[in-house]
């Protein structure tokens, strides 16, 4: 241990920081294997922890850093972190919003143009020498949908404002009505899946959304159906996207978050119709940057 300086236990690599952590602090980098073995044989002096969300941190997790005095998250979603077990032993928690709002919702609008045009599988097409025998087939469009945000917060209404710009209808589910925004709200999450034929997640995880969508959602949605997911893997019955994906319930989705990343089902890797992302929407190194300097 460096005398006098403040020991940070490292959960996650957070690219844009480390250096600057090295320079201020007495850091702690620790494999989520070597995790336990950290906590029984130094989790006493750790005071502070930066979390890029890989682990989860509960009140087993908070009782053996006793000295714990801030939880700073490398992103805006904290819902690895039990904030109430955190609140109750005085322990601040801080996170990244705002900073990221821009290029998660760019991301966003990108993974939902790849999926309906089917980018990847176009390019897939080319380097595989396909095109030599044929035409790409005709696809589905963006033309002709409305797209159904669920969520309406700091992110939603730039990607909102964005496919403004595409001349597509938006309506959205939120728990509460945005009286802010020009858009026609839905309470009732499986109403809104009737009338559209786009959900675009972007909520919070955590136990209030956790398999928010599951298979009555998707069978509403129906066979035009197309789903994107850049808000958390938790959001969606994992099992019931893959059965409506194989079954034809819905169209295709696109998905940057899984229920278990990085490892994502065998079933989704074997599908056609689902464009996949490694949870990269605000994986730009202007944007990571700005979310290290937050959590330093
Ligand atoms: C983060 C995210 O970059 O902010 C979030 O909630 O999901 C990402 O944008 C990620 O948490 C870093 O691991």
């Amino acid at each position: 241990m460096q005398e006098g300086r403040v020991r940070v236990l490292s959960l996650g690599e957070m690219t844009e920081v480390e250096r600057q952590l090295d320079a201020d602090f007495d850091v702690q980098r620790v494999s989520a294997k070597d995790l336990p073995r950290f906590l029984d044989e130094r989790g006493p002096s750790v005071r502070a922890i930066a979390t890029r969300g890989r682990d989860r941190i509960d009140a087993a997790f908070l009782a053996r850093v006793p000295a714990l005095e801030i939880i700073a998250n490398f992103g805006v979603g904290y819902d690895s972190i039990e904030v109430d077990a955190a609140a109750r032993r005085g322990v601040v928690v801080t996170n990244t919003p705002d900073v990221l709002n821009d290029e998660v919702a760019d991301f966003a609008v990108a993974l939902l143009l790849a999926t309906v045009r089917r980018l990847p599988q176009a390019d897939r097409f080319v380097r595989e020498g396909r095109w030599l025998q044929g035409n790409f087939p005709l696809g589905p469009t963006l033309r002709d949908r409305t797209v159904g945000l669920i969520g309406m917060g700091r992110i939603g209404k730039r990607i909102a404002r964005r496919l403004s710009a595409f001349d597509v209808p938006i309506v959205y589910h939120a728990r509460r009505p945005r009286p802010e925004v020009p858009y026609r709200h839905y309470p009732d999450l499986i109403a809104m899946a009737k009338e559209v034929d786009t959900l675009l997640a972007i909520l919070p995880g955590g136990a209030a959304t956790r398999g928010l969508i599951g298979a009555a959602g998707l069978a509403a949605l129906g066979p035009r159906g197309i789903l994107i997911n850049v808000a958390r893997g938790s959001v969606v019955d994992e099992p019931a996207l893959v059965e409506a994906l194989r079954s034809g319930t819905i169209l295709a989705a696109g998905l940057d978050v899984f229920a278990d990343e990085p490892r994502v089902p065998k079933a989704l890797l074997e599908l056609d119709n689902v464009v996949l992302a490694p949870h990269v929407g605000s994986a730009a190194h202007h944007t990571r940057g700005l979310l290290g300097r937050l959590v330093l």
